[in-house]
């Protein structure tokens, strides 16, 4: 996959901006809020619909303007795209790929593929069960529609059931409206389930792998899914087992007005040598892990989609040491490549790496 060029209009910062990319790596240095994760958060949006910092559509139009537009230009598989995206304030979006309307906002997701890699991951590997929860969520969806759609049903229907348990209690007819909303919490939460195991046991694979290498062969990484249904189980065996927790637990529910299981409870585990590098890992151990996922997504990408995503380095590069920034480089060498920094100078890049830098300031882009 490759951007040929990005267009904003009155997008954060940005008045009118044209930027044509190389197909390899493009470096966009600048000082500090000039607009560099801006564009880093123009390509995220046509990736999947929405911000990766905030939920807040206005936020993205620029200051005193009614209408912001982002649109990307790109190849994939040889086929030519154009994903236009227009923003007004207050108003609900409109997005054409290759002149055609979408209906739903949601269809965007899977066109323009990426992977995006800032500091603020590190919760990936420190924070709750929840951060992980949403990588394997956003990934699964980027990489696979259904999942994207089972996952919104499924939480739907849970927030709607969660509302139930909480309402009266003594109300007997509860139990009836219980007995449909469990189905529905089986059918789409069972898919999820099933797609999140045999997605971990890729990724743990890939990332292994690619953690031997980083870290000189002496660390081994090991990632699982922890569940209340064993990963060994086909669909059918895991409907019929999450149907029976459900009932089984179901006046645990009601006293806690809560749905105690279900894969919005389920947890993505990750050791280093054995043991958990949440709790134990250094450091340094914990970049190298949260490095090796982030490569094993957009391997896990190439894979399911057929060609390689656009990976979105947001002020990452100069926090690895020049080990793991030469490793980055050589993992990279088919993938196009938008990084930001700071300060260009001390970039270690290797020789033979072909790039484009361009210098952001106050909303615009000047190529060097
Ligand atoms: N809706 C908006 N309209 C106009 N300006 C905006 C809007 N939203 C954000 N900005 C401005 O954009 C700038 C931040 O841009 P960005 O986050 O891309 O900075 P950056 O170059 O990545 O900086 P850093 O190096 O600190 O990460 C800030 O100056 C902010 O005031
Ligand atoms: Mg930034």
């Amino acid at each position: 996959m490759n951007i040929e060029s990005i267009f904003l209009l009155n997008f954060r910062n940005y008045g009118e901006q044209y930027i044509e990319l190389h197909p390899g790596l493009n470096i966009f240095y600048g000082d500090n809020a000039q607009g560099k994760t801006n564009i880093i958060e123009a390509v995220y949006l046509l990736t999947m619909g929405k911000s990766h910092r905030t939920n807040r559509y206005n936020e993205l139009v620029k200051f005193d303007e009614n209408t912001a537009r982002v649109s990307i230009k790109f190849t994939k598989n040889n086929y030519k795209y154009d994903i236009d995206y227009v923003l007004k304030r207050n108003k609900s979006k409109q997005i054409k790929i290759n002149g055609t309307r979408l209906n739903k906002l949601s269809d965007i997701i899977g066109n323009l593929n990426s992977v995006i890699f800032s500091p603020d991951h590190i919760k990936i590997i420190k924070d709750g069960p929840s951060e992980r929860r949403k990588f394997i969520d956003s990934l699964l969806s980027q990489a696979k529609p259904k999942y994207y759609y089972c996952l919104n049903q499924y939480l739907k229907v849970l927030s709607q059931r969660n509302f139930l348990l909480s309402s009266d209690k003594n109300n007997k007819s509860i139990e009836k409206v219980l007995d449909v909303w469990d189905n529905q919490l089986v059918e789409y939460g069972s898919r999820l389930i099933k797609e999140r195991q045999l997605f971990t046991k890729i990724i743990d694979k890939k990332a292994r792998e690619i953690n031997k290498e980083l870290s000189g062969g002496k660390e081994n990484l090991k990632i699982k899914y922890l569940s209340f249904i064993s990963d060994d189980k086909d669909i059918k065996d895991i409907k019929e087992e999450f149907y029976k927790k459900l009932l089984e637990s179901r006046s645990l529910d009601m006293r806690r007005s809560f749905t105690n299981y279900g894969p919005h409870r389920d947890e993505l585990i990750i050791y280093i040598n054995d043991k958990e590098v949440r709790n134990y890992g250094s450091q340094g151990q914990q970049r190298s892990v949260l490095l090796s996922l982030k490569l094993s997504e957009v391997e896990y990408i190439k894979d399911e989609k057929g060609s390689w995503p656009i990976l979105l380095l947001d002020d990452v590069f100069s926090e690895l040491d020049k080990t793991r920034q030469s490793f980055l480089i050589s993992f990279i060498k088919n993938v196009q490549v938008i990084l930001t920094c700071t300060d260009f100078e001390s970039l270690h890049l290797v020789n033979d790496v072909n790039y484009s830098v361009y210098n952001v300031r106050n909303g615009k882009v000047y190529r060097k």
